[in-house]
């Protein structure tokens, strides 16, 4: 086992800077997690990490080696990619045993790891089979299953998942957070799917064009965005946000202009706000409410998404403007009828003009 520290790490293609200067720590058995839209080098900063791309300045160190020149053999990683890549013409056990036959291993040794391996993953039952035998979901654990057995001292996953139905993808991430917790390898692990990074992180790493925008834990991440960025890219739905200047501030307590209008009092606002001040306003749709009536904030309702569990509808607040709420169950809202939006003052997040934020607020409620 092992940590992974990345020191300034930045990669060009070409004139192309597709990198920019990541410096990351991430601890021995930590689960690290990167998102980020797509294109912004998350699989780059992966291969980077890997040795498949050489990096064009900064150092990667594994295990407190640097290892920034060596190849990837000798880095103690082992990958799992999207497609399986499984060679056809062999077995579950031989796809499995055939990294540590190449390396020379025993093979009592090599049945000892595949067998474990397998049994970790419940795919005791599948050694003889071909892959085209498997189901997907199957193959994937067998791809994972040969990344198992060849003990590394850091997994890493870009988008293992992503080939898979919405199902399976559940089945399968349930597997890898197993996994990990039994054998507390290193992880890092790309995706774009938000519930996996939520579920499986320890920590997120929140990439955006090249570096990093804000690294902490999932709730860290949800609770308190360092920037608008990170508000809008983390919890779907995506959370509101609308432009406010802030009309006057009182003992502390700062008035905010909203679109249409309206006027909220916060009951507490970061030291460095000033009247006149444009800022960003951010709320997540899961803390507003509705109640029906005219008057207050609010509007007509546009749209009304029933997702069982849970529905969403949408506000008209002002032209350019429409809010997102979300709550339990059915929807008691329909669509043109005007309602009032709730808006809890501790649930407000604040984003200065540089979309830097201003105040963390919690949640209510
Ligand atoms: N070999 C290459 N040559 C030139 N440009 C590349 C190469 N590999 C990646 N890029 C560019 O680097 C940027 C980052 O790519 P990367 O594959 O790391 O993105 P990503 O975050 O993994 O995206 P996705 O979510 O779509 O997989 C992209 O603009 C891509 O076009
Ligand atoms: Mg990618």
């Amino acid at each position: 086992m092992a940590g992974v520290r990345l020191c300034q790490v930045r990669k060009h293609f070409g004139r192309t800077e597709v990198i920019r200067g990541v410096d990351l720590d991430i601890a021995d058995g930590e689960f690290v997690v990167f998102v980020g839209p797509s294109g912004c080098g998350k699989s780059t900063l992966l291969r980077l990490i890997a040795g498949l791309e050489e990096v064009s300045s900064g150092a990667v160190l594994i295990a407190g080696k640097d290892v920034t020149e060596a190849p990837p053999k000798a880095r103690g990683i082992a990958m799992v990619f999207q497609s399986y890549a499984l060679y056809p013409h062999m077995t579950v056990y031989q796809n499995m045993a055939f990294g540590l036959e190449l390396s020379g291993a025993r093979n009592a040794e090599i049945r000892a790891r595949v067998e474990r391996g397998a049994e970790m993953l419940r795919i005791g039952e599948l050694l003889e089979r071909k892959p085209r035998e498997l189901s997907g979901g199957q193959r994937q654990r067998v791809a994972i299953g040969r990344a198992i057995v060849r003990e590394p001292k850091v997994f890493l996953f870009d988008e293992p998942l992503s080939n898979l139905d919405a199902a399976l993808r559940v089945q399968t991430r349930v597997e890898i957070a197993r996994l990990h917790a039994k054998t507390g390898t290193t992880a890092i692990y790309v995706t774009h799917d938000q519930v996996e990074a939520m579920t499986l992180a320890d920590r997120i790493v929140l990439l955006n064009e090249g570096r990093i925008e804000q690294v902490g834990a999932p709730l860290d991440l949800y609770h308190r965005p360092a920037n608008l960025f990170v508000a809008g890219f983390i919890g779907s739905p995506r959370m509101n946000l609308l432009p406010a200047t802030v009309a006057t501030i009182e003992a502390g307590r700062p008035s905010l202009r909203l679109p249409g209008g309206y006027e909220i009092a916060l009951p507490a606002g970061p030291g460095e706000l000033e009247a006149g001040a444009s800022v960003t306003l951010g709320v997540r749709p899961e803390h507003l409410g509705l109640t029906q009536g005219t008057g207050g904030f609010g509007g007509p309702v546009e749209l009304v998404e029933e997702l069982g569990e849970s529905h969403n509808v949408y506000v008209r607040l002002a032209r350019d403007h429409l809010m997102t709420v979300r709550g339990e169950g059915a929807a008691s809202s329909r669509v043109g009828e005007r309602v009032r939006i709730d808006l809890p003052p501790g649930a407000v997040h604040l984003f200065d003009a540089a979309g830097k934020a201003l105040r963390r607020a919690a949640p209510a409620g």
